[in-house]
């Protein structure tokens, strides 16, 4: 069920790093992405597959995770996602207005395919954009957007339900459970 890998498809901080996703694998979730909806058709978007153990570390060495929980290494040492997708917009598209949308819909295509083969991930905005474009030569008409990093999970991620008046920052239990606050469905409807 689609709602229920939805569900499944929590962002993933810590992973088992025994479990290596492959080229292949990779590039069958991006073909995946690849006939999501786009804005005018223009398909904005190119995609960069990171997995050989140095290249994911030198990209993870230039990302920054779970900013809320500033006294957490994260990912841990040991625990660090196997692969990376580096999701890109294509400057020379004209009128790409609307790419952001395109971006998160190509990037949950993504995820929920992972999600489905029994890996998880989570998505990386916060991350230098410079470093990363240099790291691989991209000229300047590629920019890089997202980082969807993947690899098998290997912590206990819950949901709680909230008012929409509380707070959404997401926090550790004293037994190192992730919990996600996420709104009732009754305050979201208008
Ligand atoms: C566009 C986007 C960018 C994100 N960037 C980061 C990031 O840079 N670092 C990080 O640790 N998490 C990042 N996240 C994950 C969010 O923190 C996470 O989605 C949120 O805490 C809710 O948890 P959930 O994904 O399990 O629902 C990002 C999520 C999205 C959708």
């Amino acid at each position: 069920m689609v709602f229920d890998l939805i569900k499944k498809a929590r962002s993933y901080r810590s992973f088992d790093e025994s479990v290596v996703i492959d080229e292949n694998q990779l590039k069958s979730f991006v073909d995946g992405a690849r006939y999501s909806s786009s804005a005018i058709n223009l398909q904005p978007l190119r995609y960069k597959l990171v997995y050989e153990k140095n290249e994911v570390e030198a990209v993870l060495s230039n990302t920054k995770w779970g900013g809320m929980l500033p006294d957490l290494k994260l990912p841990p040492d040991g625990h660090h996602p196997t692969s990376l997708i580096i999701v890109c917009k294509d400057k020379t598209v004209k009128n790409i207005s609307y790419s952001d949308i395109d971006l998160g819909i190509a990037a949950e295509s993504i995820m929920l395919q992972a999600v489905e083969k029994g890996y998880g991930g989570c998505f990386i905005a916060a991350f230098s954009k410079n470093e990363i474009s240099q790291m691989f030569s991209f000229d300047e008409t590629i920019e890089p957007v997202l980082i969807i990093a993947l690899g098998k999970p290997d912590e206990t991620v819950v949901i709680k339900e909230i008012g929409k008046n509380e707070s959404t920052k997401y926090y550790r239990t004293d037994d190192n459970h992730h919990v996600v606050p996420k709104i009732k469905l009754s305050d979201i409807l208008l």
